[in-house]
């Protein structure tokens, strides 16, 4: 396999190859042991952890102990706001609310308006905070605790957390943020300063902070890692998933900027079909003879690799998915029907939810229990 690979927080290039990735950024692998620890406390394991979707991982066995002696711990997580989310991203966010369900703890969730605004020159604020109010849309439909959740977006409640990045941003030097993240000179002096404000929220509380999130924002944790103890806080720990791969191949993350590359939260029962059936990579054979006779590779297959990560929960029905379809008795078209099936049946779901939702923003960012805890922070 070819180790012609980067992952960035911007950016993921070639096929990652994710044991090499634990020893370049120095994480550690969520090993059976590890699993066999978590079922032991909440009694069974989310299947992006049966199937390894969720990798690699930073204390998450002092999480754990942390846990179990009562001290307890907090979840955190984020989205930088975009024209419309795509399912990749709401890997982390699905997973997040099982362990919030699991563990009963609190859950803050930073929406970086700032970020995207500051990153994008060809974005307006005003439509950065448009895309944040849409997006949160989206993760309220996930189904989060309203009571232990509060979702705060960064110009908004910039008060709260600036006397933190303060702090934060007096032990960072240019220097180590410019090799960290690659910025050059002529980098606007906002996203210099940015990475304090992503820092931030893992002080929230005065206790251990698991993120979960793709391994791509494992920059940030380590510049967190770096200076937490001397600020009086843990250093945060991480557990860290895979990409869900562009449809067009198994290279790459799914990207907004793609449009063929992803599927979009919003997109109808049509389009989803379309987009599978036109562009999603095959494993198979190029007729249906050769099919027969070689079968398929699920390896390389989209649709199967969507199915495997996501969308098919039922350990028995994958595994025969997967015989059939490297046998050769189930044909591509047939994968990909019941991947378009399965994805339109989420969507129809979370389409729903997110109608809901409208009603729960108030909720989550201003009224819920956590929402108004936060808000007195602020106000003290
Ligand atoms: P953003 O908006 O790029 O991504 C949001 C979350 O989605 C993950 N992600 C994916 N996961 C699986 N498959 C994919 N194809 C895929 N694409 C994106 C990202 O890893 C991330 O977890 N700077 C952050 C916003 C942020 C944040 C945080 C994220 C602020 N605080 C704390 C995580 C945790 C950003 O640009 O995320």
């Amino acid at each position: 396999m070819s180790s012609n690979f980067s992952v960035t927080p911007w950016e993921v290039k070639g096929k990652v190859d994710y044991d090499k990735l634990i020893v370049q950024f120095g994480t550690q692998k969520i090993t059976p042991e590890l699993k066999e620890r978590i079922k032991k406390i909440t009694g069974d394991l989310h299947v992006m952890l049966r199937r390894d979707v969720f990798f690699s991982h930073r204390d998450l066995d002092l999480v754990l102990k942390d846990y179990e002696e009562g001290k307890g711990f907090f979840l955190y997580t984020g989205r930088a706001p975009s024209l419309g989310m795509h399912i990749g991203h709401l890997i982390p966010f699905i997973f997040t609310k099982w362990l919030q369900e699991k563990f009963k703890v609190n859950l803050y969730i930073e929406i970086t308006d700032d970020e995207k605004f500051m990153r994008n020159p060809e974005l307006t604020l005003e439509q950065t905070r448009q895309f944040a109010y849409d997006n949160i849309l989206d993760i309220i439909a996930v189904g989060f605790d309203p009571d232990r959740t509060f979702i705060f977006q960064d110009t908004e409640y910039i008060r709260n957390m600036y006397p933190l990045a303060t702090k934060i941003a007096k032990k960072l030097t240019f220097s180590e943020v410019k090799a960290t993240f690659g910025l050059e000179n002529s980098s606007n002096i906002g996203i210099i300063f940015y990475p304090a404000l992503q820092i931030a929220p893992t002080m929230f509380e005065k206790k251990r902070c698991l993120i979960p999130a793709g391994i791509d924002q494992d920059p940030y944790w380590r510049l967190q890692r770096d200076i937490a103890e001397s600020l009086g806080y843990y250093k945060a720990a991480q557990i860290h998933s895979k990409f869900l791969p562009p449809l067009t191949g198994p290279e790459g993350k799914m990207s907004s900027s793609i449009p063929e590359s992803a599927i979009y939260l919003t997109d109808d029962p049509k389009t989803v079909e379309r987009k599978i059936m036109k562009y999603a990579f095959s494993g198979g054979q190029p007729t249906v003879e050769l099919h027969r006779k070689y079968g398929g590779n699920p390896e390389i297959d989209v649709s199967f690799q969507w199915l495997y990560m996501f969308f098919e929960e039922d350990d028995n029905k994958i595994k025969k998915i997967e015989e059939d379809y490297r046998s050769g008795k189930m044909l591509t078209g047939e994968l990909k029907q019941i991947l378009i099936d399965k994805l339109n049946k989420f969507l129809e779901e979370h389409r729903a939810k997110r109608e809901e939702a409208k009603e729960l923003v108030n909720t989550f960012k201003y009224e819920g229990k956590l929402a108004k805890e936060m808000w007195n922070k602020i106000h003290e």
